[in-house]
């Protein structure tokens, strides 16, 4: 059984598919076939909140033609303590695919291992694959042009510069993403938010051992970017350390003067939701570089393309 639990569960041909499909996808909307979900029903666990991730798995997967079943954990028998490996077990039994948001990342893992139909990571504590492979799309669309329409090829060498909270789901997710498409990662933070030793550990395993710089210095980060990166600086499940996160993040905000140190023709990307006046300033969001809001639109035809593949990939 397949899953899309992390970046490196696609092989790199399986990336230039699903990109290419996105792009596909993205270009006929509406007039695509043949509907790749008819008949099919998605279960979607969410244990935190979302607009973009729930709105756009909902739509896309109403758009390949299947029934997407929005489950708020606390609504189902899991809020109340039935095993992890029993939901998953019964959920099988009814639907064709799980999209899991959650805190452990480990939730997802047993997910997977228990049941019996394709799961996708909408968001752990841990990665948020669909954000990066989205963000990657994103970029590429534009970079491609010079690479003969091919999308993964026009990402290799580029350098993203991800500044601000760098032990974080986002920063984590884009370190793997961008090993895995032959990027260059830069990270700008506080020494008290860099990359944990255990996920070092995890990048190791996953065959990119030492596969980011990291720096205390936001403007060395960004220096020949081509993309400036920021996500919030309390994430989900942190509010308790909101103060502390806020204090301690203060000099790395994203302003127009430090993404000018970046390459003149780098991109502004941002997961969303922003707080413009925290991680970066409205100024930024608002640059004619930032392609935030493509960005969002991009989740649909990714996930789009991610679940086709998925579905079509042979069960064992
Ligand atoms: N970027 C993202 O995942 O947004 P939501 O939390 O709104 O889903
Ligand atoms: N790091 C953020 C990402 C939100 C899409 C969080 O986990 O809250």
């Amino acid at each position: 059984m397949k899953h899309f639990l992390k970046e490196t569960d696609f092989k790199l041909h399986e990336v230039a598919e699903v990109m290419a499909l996105a792009r596909d996808l993205k270009a006929k909307r509406g007039r695509h076939t043949p509907p790749v979900l008819a008949g099919q029903t998605w279960a979607m666990i969410f244990s935190k909140s979302s607009t973009r991730t729930r709105v756009s798995f909902e739509v896309g997967i109403h758009e390949l033609g299947g029934n997407p079943l929005f489950l708020n954990r606390n609504d189902i028998q899991l809020g109340r303590g039935e095993s992890i490996e029993d939901t998953a077990r019964v959920l099988s039994r009814f639907v064709h695919g799980l999209i899991v948001r959650t805190f452990d990342h480990s939730d997802v893992e047993r997910l997977a291992a228990a049941g019996t139909v394709p799961v996708i990571n909408a968001l752990t504590d841990f990665l948020h694959p669909c954000q990066i492979y989205t963000d990657a799309f994103t970029v590429a669309e534009r970079w491609s042009k010079t690479t003969g329409g091919d999308l993964l090829a026009s990402l290799r060498g580029r350098k993203i510069a991800f500044i601000g909270d760098t032990a974080c789901n986002m920063a984590y997710s884009w370190i793997l993403g961008a090993n895995l498409f032959g990027m260059k990662v830069s990270l700008g933070g506080p020494e008290a938010f860099r990359p944990t030793p255990e996920f070092d550990a995890f990048l190791a395993q996953q065959g990119f051992a030492g596969g980011y710089e990291f720096t205390s210095d936001p403007v060395a980060a960004v220096r020949e970017a081509d993309i400036v990166y920021t996500d919030v600086w309390v994430s989900m499940g942190k509010e308790e350390e909101s103060r502390e996160r806020l204090r301690i993040m203060a000099p790395f905000q994203v302003t127009s003067d430090l993404f000018a140190k970046a390459k003149p023709d780098a991109y502004f990307l941002h997961c969303l939701p922003a707080h413009p006046g925290e991680e970066v300033t409205q100024a930024v969001l608002d640059n004619p570089r930032s392609i935030i809001f493509d960005q969002a639109e991009n989740r649909l035809h990714v996930q789009k393309a991610i679940m086709a593949v998925l579905a079509q990939t042979p069960r064992n």
